[in-house]
């Protein structure tokens, strides 16, 4: 598979087979976020794949909205540490963006699908305390991962090339 065909197939995806994916497949999907491009090489961004315990804490934490977090059999917190000065603040956060598409992307090429959630309880005391996310971090999402039940979905309906590029004189 190359990159475009990765690119141009990997769906998001919220139904699956209740198998974790294994530790080291795992691995691969997550080493992928090393290559992103990042200024002044900060790799600012942070993972934590939730195990037994700590997916207990997040769903106590999220009360009703547990249900939702039983979907992947693979979670895995994605956040980054900003730099103080808030243009490098902003450049960590484009740069973990980044490595998050190149694990999603990673995943896609192993056979893996995933889907890229935010989840407003990760901005709180409790999401955070449940998940071992310091103060100084913030969360972009919340990854799934796993195998899909079935076809992957139809991909949504998306505007063309016309209407986000132009060619200057
Ligand atoms: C930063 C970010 C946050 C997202 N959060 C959600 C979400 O909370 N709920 C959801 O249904 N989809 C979420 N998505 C997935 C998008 O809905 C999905 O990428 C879009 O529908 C296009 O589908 P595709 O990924 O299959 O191409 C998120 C995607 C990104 C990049």
């Amino acid at each position: 598979m190359n990159v475009l065909e990765a690119i141009h197939e990997r769906r998001t995806v919220k139904k699956y087979e209740p198998i974790p994916v294994p530790r080291e497949q795992l691995e691969r999907i997550l080493e992928a976020a090393r290559w992103a491009p990042n200024h002044r090489m900060t790799q600012p961004w942070r993972f934590r794949v939730l195990g037994p315990v700590s997916l207990g804490r997040l769903a106590t934490a999220a009360g009703e909205g547990a249900k939702k977090l039983m979907r992947a059999p693979t979670l895995v917190v994605a956040s980054y540490v900003p730099s103080p000065i808030p243009i490098h603040a902003a450049e960590d956060e484009q740069a973990t963006s980044c490595a998050i598409y190149a694990t999603l992307l990673a995943a896609h090429a192993e056979g893996v699908s995933s889907y890229w959630r935010t989840i407003n309880l990760l901005d709180t005391e409790a999401g955070r305390v449940a998940t071992g996310v310091p103060a100084n971090e913030r969360v972009l999402g919340l990854l799934h991962f796993g195998t899909a039940i079935g076809e992957l979905p139809d991909p949504p309906e998306r505007g063309g090339i016309d209407e986000y590029v132009t060619f200057l004189d």
